[in-house]
């Protein structure tokens, strides 16, 4: 049997101290109760006893065997010592970085120990756990347990979303994992492709996550939307379009391109929009338009933390527009084309790109058909 024993944090303001979360997140931990008994990570420190509180009413009497650390990241483990110290002898299972990284959030800290390596096997009964390690999605300690049992991986931050478990998203699984995915994990494709090439040994039937809800078959959705995500290719035929704007010219710019555009797109006021939403659109869909202006001889600063947030994620396998405003001596363009060719892969510069000086002309409402037009097509 697997109970729930993770909590609700709706009073955060920041997720790791720059995510907007207004839904909140979960810092989700399960009790898997069999002949021996595990608990499946732990939760944030704010919610350590609440946390204790569950595991207790969950363990009706019983006391914990192992303690299975598949993230040694805070929103994770750092209830860790607090559940030891309840029940002293619980034994921590994990691997060597898992171990270096408790002695480093926990120094002097004494616990009983199962290392594990790649592969190996632990019994709990009918429940039988084996563990896939899965360095840097996200961190390099990072592991997921299979069950046989019930044919379920706890995926650590994988698959995982922002939300609490109480909050019913209108907009479905994909908007708030996706803004996860990109905000937190997108810098680690590569590592999220090598853990898909161990899946497919896997039956699997149940997904649970450190954040978000439990996902279940058929899985084949959640696992093609992190499969495009992780090659960093568009999702969607679409246009994100990025700006900032000082005194609304470059506004009334990307106001019109909207307007004509017709296939689906977003826009991001890079200044005043969730900045990691903007990140979000930038990956999911497969034109994006950068719409700046030069400020002290560079690029707009929110424009360039932009791009930077890009190049840090490795963006990749898209078509850029950019539409540059400078009342003298523009620099804007110039600089993003340097930053795209010297930063990002597979990147198609739209050979067409408008230069506004101070508002738009006549002749910039042309070119910004003209450019709707391509997009479109
Ligand atoms: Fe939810 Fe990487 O911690």
């Amino acid at each position: 049997m697997v109970k729930y024993i993770g909590v609700n944090d709706r009073k955060i303001d920041l997720f790791e101290g720059q995510f907007v979360v207004p839904e909140g997140v979960s810092y989700n931990s399960y009790l898997i109760l069999d002949e021996k008994i595990a608990v499946m990570d732990t939760v944030d420190i704010n919610f350590k006893d609440e946390f204790l509180a569950n595991l207790e009413k969950a363990l009706d009497g019983r006391k914990p065997d192992y303690l299975i650390v598949d993230h040694m990241e805070p929103d994770h483990s750092a209830s860790i010592k607090a559940l030891v110290d309840k029940y002293p002898n619980i034994e921590i299972v994990g691997n060597q970085t898992t171990f270096k990284m408790i002695n480093q959030f926990f120094p002097g800290f004494t616990f009983k120990q199962v290392l594990v390596k790649e592969g190996d096997k632990l019994s709990l009964g009918k429940h039988n756990l084996s563990f896939i390690f899965a360095p840097m999605v996200h961190w390099p300690e990072v592991m997921m347990t299979y069950d046989s049992y019930d044919k379920c991986l706890y995926s650590a931050d994988a698959f995982g979303k922002f939300g609490a478990l109480d909050f019913d998203d209108p907009e479905g699984w994909a908007c708030e994992a996706r803004r996860y995915y990109f905000g937190i994990v997108g810098k680690f494709g590569v590592n999220v492709q090598n853990l898909f090439k161990k899946l497919p040994s896997i039956d699997l039937e149940i997904i649970r996550p450190l954040h978000g809800p439990v996902l279940t078959a058929p899985l084949d959705e959640y696992i093609r939307l992190y499969d495009i995500w992780s090659k960093y290719e568009p999702e969607a035929d679409a246009v994100t379009i990025a700006y900032t704007s000082v005194y609304g010219n470059t506004r009334n710019a990307v106001n019109l391109l909207k307007d004509n555009i017709t296939k689906d797109y977003d826009m991001f006021d890079l200044a005043r929009d969730d900045f990691h939403e903007a990140i979000e659109g930038a990956f999911e869909n497969k034109y994006l338009v950068l719409a700046t202006t030069t400020y002290c001889s560079g690029i707009f600063p929110k424009m360039l933390d932009f791009l930077h947030a890009l190049k840090e994620r490795g963006y990749q396998n898209r078509t850029i527009a950019i539409i540059e405003n400078g009342s003298w001596a523009p620099q804007a363009k110039k600089l993003i084309v340097e930053f795209i060719i010297n930063n990002f892969k597979n990147i198609r510069i739209i050979e067409k790109t408008i230069t506004i000086k101070s508002a738009l002309t006549e002749e910039n409402k042309k070119e910004i058909i003209e450019l709707a037009s391509e997009l479109n097509k």
